[in-house]
Formats: C-alpha cells, structure tokens, sequence
C-alpha cells in the first residue's frame, strides 16, 4: 500500500467512532489530502500551500468533488495560527515537494518545526497528526532528521507516536509518523 494511503488509513481508523469536525491539510499541493480530509470533516477544513498552483489545482479538485466547507489559504503552514483560532481534530503534514514540479519549492526543517508546534497547540485531545518525512532528497533528510529530534522532545504522559515505513527501509524511503494526542492530556 502507498504511504500516502497507510496515512488516509490511520486517520479513517481513528476517526471511524469519534467525531471529526474540524481538519487542517498543511501541505495542499495537488489537493489529494484535502479532498480525502473534506470528505472525512463534517465543519470545516483549512488546507495551506505557498505555491498558487498548488491552490488552484486543489481547489478544482474540491469542486468536482462538490466540497464546500474548505478555506485555502495561499501562505506557509508556519502561519496556520494566524488563520485558525480554535481546537481541530486532524492535521495532515505530507512533506517535501509537489511531484513533477519546482524541486526547489519545498517544505523545509524551520518552517515545518514552527508548523509542527502550532500543529501540537491547535490539536484537540483525542485528535491525531499524521506526518510524512521524505528523507530522499537534501532538504528532505535535514527535515527529517529534525521533525525526528522534535518528536522525540514530545511528552509522552501526552502524546502516542506510531510510525510507517516500506517493509525494507532504504535510507531514501518515506516515513510517516502519526501522533495521537491522548485523551487525558
Ligand atoms: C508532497 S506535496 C503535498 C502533497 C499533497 N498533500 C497532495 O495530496 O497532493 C508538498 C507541498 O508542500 C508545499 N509547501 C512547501 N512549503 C510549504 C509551507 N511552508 N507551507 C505550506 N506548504 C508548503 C509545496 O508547495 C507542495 O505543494
């Protein structure tokens, strides 16, 4: 199973007894996550990109799809506070960049620690983060290697972590880690 798919996996799981009201797509690009997200979320969901491309293709993917109730924001993830001042359920992270266009437009290891954290904030008890690494490409390893020394930062008394890999690992291959934030934190 693609990575992407174990992520849409694990939050369909999660949220298949609990209520998802409220989703963030940190990373729209081509808008895959957040139509799957939209589809899933009964309020509201915020998906963020800073490539308009990746804005507009998202957006017509919401629209054929028929979703309404998604606002796309055309800023960095490291802004989301700024744009959402109440508690979400469930926030994805697919890191890295869009598949078949500028390389060099990427996620990179402050902006994704600074999202990270306001993620950590905004994030009802109960609800999840899934995250996505691509150590395959420079920036990517950096990130990852950060992303890793955050999550191992995060208060366990608080916090779950799992994570997904291909059954054997490369050093490039993907790695998806996914949070749930405890009931009792
Ligand atoms: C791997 S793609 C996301 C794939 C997407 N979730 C999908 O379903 O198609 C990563 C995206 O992150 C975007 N990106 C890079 N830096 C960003 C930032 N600081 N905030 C939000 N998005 C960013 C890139 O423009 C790119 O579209």
């Amino acid at each position: 199973m693609a990575i992407t798919h174990v992520a849409h996996k694990a939050i369909r799981t999660h949220f298949q007894h609990r209520p998802l009201e409220y989703a963030v797509d940190a990373t729209c690009g081509n808008g895959h996550d957040t139509v799957f997200l939209a589809g899933l979320t009964s309020k509201r969901v915020w998906g963020f990109d800073v490539q308009s491309a990746a804005i507009k293709a998202t957006e017509a993917k919401l629209a054929a799809a028929g979703l309404e109730h998604v606002r796309l924001i055309h800023a960095g993830h490291e802004t989301m506070r700024q744009y959402i001042d109440q508690p979400v359920d469930c926030i994805m992270f697919n890191l890295g960049y869009l598949p078949r266009s500028d390389k060099t437009i990427t996620t990179d290891a402050d902006s994704s620690l600074l999202a990270l954290k306001q993620a950590t904030e905004l994030l009802n008890s109960g609800g999840l983060i899934s995250l996505l690494c691509y150590p395959g490409h420079d920036a990517g390893a950096i990130e990852t290697r950060a992303v890793q020394s955050w999550l191992n930062t995060l208060d366990p008394q608080h916090w779950q972590v799992t994570h997904h890999t291909a059954r054997e690992p490369k050093p490039s291959s993907p790695i998806l880690f996914v949070l749930y934030r405890l009931t009792n934190s």
